[in-house]
């Protein structure tokens, strides 16, 4: 891979300034409800902490609403209060707990707090830095937000896997202004593993799609119908598939904005005859919750009320066989 990565990095008594994602799955008060992804950057994390570097950590969380844009007082009182459960406190406590050193939780991402902060670590220190998206500017990739970031570290490292396809300021507009920008150890396992599908797979060569977005993956949808003899699609975008082909999803998540894509890539499959293999049974509940009464019906029926949460029995047998 001739990519830098973390490792080409002398980071002895360096600012390494590095995005990670830890946009967590948390529990309703804001709390880690699975930390998995705060884990799997500690390779990363021990890395810099252990070669002797300083670590400013930064990441999203969530999605934030603008409460100047809410419409009625009920609903800017709704962002207000969803945006509370946003802050990176919970995350940083679970960080702290699990590297056991001297982590540092800052109310800002730039200015004078988070300079002072910078100013006073010593090497293995980390400071957390707060959601990247209550800044504005930061989803707009803005040039001025983008500079002020890159002068808290000497270099920088993208390590955050599920977040470094959106250009913002933290994942891409910084790197302009660093010296040296380097692929930390779960981006880079990830470039080699998808550099050698792409440019030598074995054949027959399947690919799995999941999640919950359709429209925000179309590229790679594309670039995959190019590549694969057959694409298998499960998990929440699998609905979005199921309305765009015109059958009932009742309360199933839905990617609105996905359903052309979805009709497309249908279109493309087709014609580059690349096997795409759907749901065509579901597990059903009437609730997202674990006493919810479930049960396995056929496909396109999923009636109002009921929601799919899983893949059904012959489903199962079928994506089996194939892979
Ligand atoms: C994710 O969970 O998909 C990533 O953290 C990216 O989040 P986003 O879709 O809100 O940018």
């Amino acid at each position: 891979m001739n990519k830098l990565t973390i490792q080409d990095l002398d980071v002895k008594g360096k600012r390494v300034l590095m995005r990670v994602d830890f946009n967590v799955p948390q529990n309703a008060d804001g709390t880690v409800r699975d930390d998995t992804r705060i884990r799997a950057a500690l390779q990363s994390i021990n890395f810099v902490r252990q070669n002797g570097g300083k670590l400013i950590l930064m990441s999203h969380l969530g999605r934030p609403g603008d409460p100047k844009k809410a419409e009625t007082e009920e609903e800017k009182a709704k962002i207000i209060k969803k945006n509370e459960t946003l802050h990176m406190d919970p995350i940083a406590d679970r960080l702290r707990e699990l590297v056991g050193g001297n982590v540092t939780k800052v109310n800002d991402i730039v200015g004078p707090e988070v300079e002072a902060a910078v100013n006073a670590m010593q090497p293995g220190d980390i400071v957390v830095l707060e959601n990247t998206r209550f800044t504005k500017g930061e989803t707009k990739n803005d040039p001025d937000l983008s500079k002020q970031l890159a002068s808290l570290g000497d270099v920088y490292v993208s390590d955050a896997f599920g977040s470094v396809h959106r250009a913002h300021a933290s994942t891409e507009g910084v790197t302009k202004f660093l010296p040296q920008s380097a692929a930390g150890f779960l981006v880079a396992k990830e470039m080699e593993y998808f550099g050698r599908v792409l440019n030598s797979p074995d054949r027959p060569l399947l690919a799995i799609l999941g999640g919950a977005k359709v429209s925000d993956k179309i590229t790679v949808i594309e670039n995959l119908l190019n590549l694969v003899d057959t694409l298998v699609i499960g998990g929440g975008m699998a609905y979005t598939f199921m309305k765009a082909q015109g059958y009932e999803i009742g309360n199933s998540l839905l990617d609105e904005g996905g359903i052309e894509v979805a009709k497309t890539v249908l279109a493309k499959a087709k014609e580059k005859g690349v096997a795409l293999l759907l749901p065509v049974d579901t597990v059903v509940a009437d609730a997202f919750s674990n006493d919810a009464n479930t049960k396995v019906v056929g496909l396109g029926e999923i009636e109002p009320g009921w929601q799919g949460l899983d893949i059904g029995p012959k489903t199962l047998d079928q994506f089996c066989d194939a892979i």
